[in-house]
């Protein structure tokens, strides 16, 4: 990126980062190797009270971490033509890009995007009268040994530590511990490699404008440079999550909102970027089996408490997303508050 900066970057006044931030105090810091029923209550307080906590002890292996990790930053340092040879397209969504953009502006950030099954099931068309599914498949760099291997190793551990925290999740709910399994038979999960390079005006942009992860759960990573900000639920403050080394930072994705009726609320975010240090950043966004209908669990709604979304196809949802995000577009993107029930 030159000295001229392509204006498609620059935030309106109201969305840029302010210079000086409060520290993450607060964002609940959770050791998941502690007894259960006070995890479990842990837990469920967090996901309430903040849609983001931070977990440590949570028994990912430190070597998976690591070398995910440096396979990231190698395949990022590759020549820009070597990494579009892996970039996505209309048909192949998966992959490297550069030119994301969220809430119609541009990320000031590059991306590689696989999912954790390969093949992954997904519907062959937004049209909703289609029933036919499609498959995507993961595109790999060649010439850079390992980091194939680096992604899938992370992935399964990843995925375990994904399992545990939804069940600790469904008993905080009240529900059986494995009562969210069945709708990740055929998950679409995926996981990003997010490389924020150093910006010359990094009071005007953003490395991912503020949103909510359309996630059910999404488990992040990031290295010891600081960016991500919370939006905190008491007062709308931004607060900066302070990179504490191994622990990985939890936020509750809008599924799980929609699925716990709102008692669980997905929490805006945005990454901040600098004029010196690049930063990495590994999300992994569980996401459940296409054919899944989101809507309200009926254990968690009654007469008092009636559902306050009507259902929706996540595997369409899905693909609108993926179709439209990586483009400049004039209309707002398909949300899940469009399936609100009007009071
Ligand atoms: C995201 C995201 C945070 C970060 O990719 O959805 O919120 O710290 N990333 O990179
Ligand atoms: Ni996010």
């Amino acid at each position: 990126m030159g000295t001229e900066v392509d204006p498609a970057f620059i935030q309106a006044p109201e969305n840029r980062p302010k210079p000086t931030i409060a520290e993450a105090r607060g964002i609940p810091l959770i050791d998941l190797s502690g007894p259960i029923d006070h995890l479990v209550r842990e837990i469920g307080g967090a996901c309430g009270e903040w849609g983001f906590f931070q977990v440590i002890n949570h028994g990912l292996p430190k070597e998976a971490h690591r070398k995910i990790e440096s396979a990231a930053k190698e395949f990022f340092a590759r020549p820009a033509e070597e990494k579009r040879r892996v970039r996505r397209d209309e048909v192949k969504v998966l992959g490297y890009y550069d030119t994301e953009h969220t809430k119609n502006v541009r990320d000031w950030k590059e991306v590689f995007d696989f999912t954790v099954d390969d093949p992954t099931l997904v519907p062959a068309s937004s049209d909703p009268d289609d029933n036919q599914v499609a498959t995507w498949t993961n595109h790999w760099p060649e010439n850079l040994p390992g980091f194939r291997e680096a992604c899938e190793e992370y992935a399964q551990e990843v995925q375990k530590l994904s399992t545990k925290l939804m069940e600790l999740i469904a008993l905080s709910l009240g529900l059986s511990a494995n009562r969210f399994s069945g709708y990740f038979k055929d998950q679409t999960t995926a996981i990003r490699l997010n490389h924020y390079p150093p910006c010359p005006i990094p009071h005007l942009t953003l490395g991912v404008g503020q949103h909510k992860d359309i996630s059910v759960l999404s488990v992040l990573a990031q290295d010891d440079v600081a960016g991500l900000q919370v939006k905190r639920k008491t007062d709308g403050e931004w607060i900066l999550v302070k990179p504490t080394p191994d622990a990985f930072i939890v936020n509750v994705g809008q599924i799980l909102q929609v699925w716990s009726n709102d008692k669980y609320e997905s929490v805006e975010h945005r990454v901040m970027v600098n004029s010196e240090k690049e930063r990495l950043s590994i999300p992994f966004f569980l996401y459940p089996a296409h054919y899944t209908m989101v809507k309200p669990l009926e254990e968690l709604t009654d007469e008092q408490n009636p559902a306050k979304y009507r259902a929706c196809n996540w595997g369409k949802f899905f693909i609108t997303r993926k179709g439209s995000n990586f483009r400049k577009l004039g209309v707002e993107n398909i949300q899940f508050h469009h399936f609100r029930v009007s009071k």
